[in-house]
């Protein structure tokens, strides 16, 4: 072969691995998603991606690359395209055609305004204090686990159950809306996977969006009218300027809080566990040395790194690792790319229930820096911690199935034997 011809199979390799990022079904092909962003990371580290349907964008998937341009904020913005999505909803996004505007879309001045409202309620000293209630949270789905008689499919009859659990029960709605919740924040954000969404029109998200809205638009006039001490009080009742909290504003605080602290900790639960049982070594390791469950949950957070993507754009003619990037044009950041980083982590692609320093990009970072950071792991510690010197045994006892996703996501089943006592 020519070296010409080297070149085109090599541009042809680059094209193929970087359309994994509008693929939904790559992602539900782990060993294909991680072997095209190691190729990526090697040989073309921001990658220009054009592919049917979406605006061009570039990925960025090495950890150096992803943390600068997080750490720059005022020169690669969330809005317009906070998101990789298809033209249709970059369109929406653009044209503020949204029925509801959260902190992901949103930049300075606003986003410090409203990332205020909660942080303080966020902050590890104010979330140590549910340490208590997390852990009974914990013991009764571990009960459930024992109750099911020695099989589940771990996914649908735990991990999806216990964090939506916790954040409903923060934000202070009854436990009677909780199937509802459920369902709704599993088709708003599983809409690429076809077992889970209601179909892949654009419309029925949107229905979805819809049904949310009226759902937290009732709940803040009853907060208004009632507060309490719960976090649905303190963002109901909240000032913005002066002046009371936007009803758009507030309610996508509570779509965003309710979504992003679900399917996020959800797959890093059950992407952790089955880790686990791919690596038996591990998991004896962990079983022996409970002490090592707080390294274990940021490994488990890096290795399933829930979140896949989020964009920035460019306010100015920028380089990033030497490419040119315009004014206008997004940024990919692959979180799950960048936390296998050969350059950051040693033997990267090797889950190590002690790895420390874990210097993993999972939660993001800088200004909009996940805000459930501490509670996620809190939840996380708080079940391994429940799980782990109970169990006699365990085993996968079906084919696992990872969910079709390109935002966030993890595993839709775990089926699994177990002994606990
Ligand atoms: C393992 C679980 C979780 C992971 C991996 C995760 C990951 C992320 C990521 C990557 C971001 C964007 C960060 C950036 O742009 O730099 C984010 C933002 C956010 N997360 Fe999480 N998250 C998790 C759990 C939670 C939980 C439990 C909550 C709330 C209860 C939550 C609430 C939020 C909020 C409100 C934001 C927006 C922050 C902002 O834009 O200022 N997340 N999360």
């Amino acid at each position: 072969m020519t070296d010409a011809s080297d070149a085109s199979g090599l541009d042809a390799d680059l094209a193929t691995a970087g359309r994994v990022f509008a693929d939904p079904s790559a992602y539900a092909d782990d060993q294909r998603f991680h072997a095209a962003c190691a190729l990526l990371r090697r040989l073309d580290p921001v990658h220009r991606v054009e592919v049917d349907g979406f605006n061009p964008f570039w990925a960025v998937t090495r950890h150096d690359d992803v943390m600068e341009i997080e750490r720059h904020p005022d020169r690669w913005v969330n809005g317009p395209r906070p998101l990789l999505g298809p033209k249709s909803a970059d369109d929406r996004l653009a044209a503020e055609n949204v029925p509801v505007r959260t902190l992901i879309q949103m930049d300075a001045p606003d986003h410090p305004v409203y990332r205020r409202i909660t942080s303080d309620w966020f902050k590890p000293r104010s979330v140590a204090r549910l340490d208590a209630r997390l852990a009974e949270l914990a013991r009764r789905y571990v009960d459930r686990m024992a109750e099911l008689g020695g099989g589940c499919d771990f996914v649908t009859d735990v991990a999806v159950h216990y964090p939506l659990y916790v954040i409903l029960s923060l934000l202070g709605l009854p436990e009677a809306d909780f199937p509802r919740m459920l369902k709704l924040t599993q088709e708003l954000f599983g809409a690429s996977d076809p077992e889970m969404a209601r179909n892949a029109d654009p419309k029925a998200q949107e229905q979805t969006l819809l049904e949310l809205f009226e759902y937290f638009q009732a709940l803040i006039e009853d907060r208004r009218a009632t507060p309490t001490d719960d976090l649905a009080s303190v963002i109901a009742n909240a000032s913005v300027d002066g002046e009371a909290i936007g009803v758009l504003e507030a309610v996508g605080y509570y779509v965003l809080i309710a979504t992003a602290g679900h399917d996020t900790t959800s797959s890093s639960i059950a992407g952790g566990l089955h880790a686990l049982l791919q690596h038996p070594d591990q998991l004896r390791r962990l079983l022996d040395d409970p002490a090592l469950v707080p390294t274990a949950v940021e490994e488990m957070i890096r290795w399933v790194s829930p979140v896949k993507q989020f964009m920035r754009t460019a306010t100015e003619d920028s380089l990033v690792r030497g490419v040119p990037i315009a004014a206008g044009e997004s940024v990919l950041l692959s979180y799950p790319s960048a936390n296998r980083d050969e350059d950051v982590f040693d033997h990267a692609d090797t889950f190590d229930v002690a790895r420390d320093p874990n210097r993993h990009v999972a939660f993001g970072f800088g200004a909009h820096y996940c805000l459930g950071a501490k509670l996620a792991k809190m939840e996380i510690r708080a079940l391994l911690t429940e799980l782990v010197p109970r169990l006699r045994s365990i085993e996968l006892a079906g084919e696992p199935a990872l969910s079709h996703t390109t935002f966030v996501g993890g595993l839709k089943h775990l089926p699994i034997r177990y002994e606990l006592t």
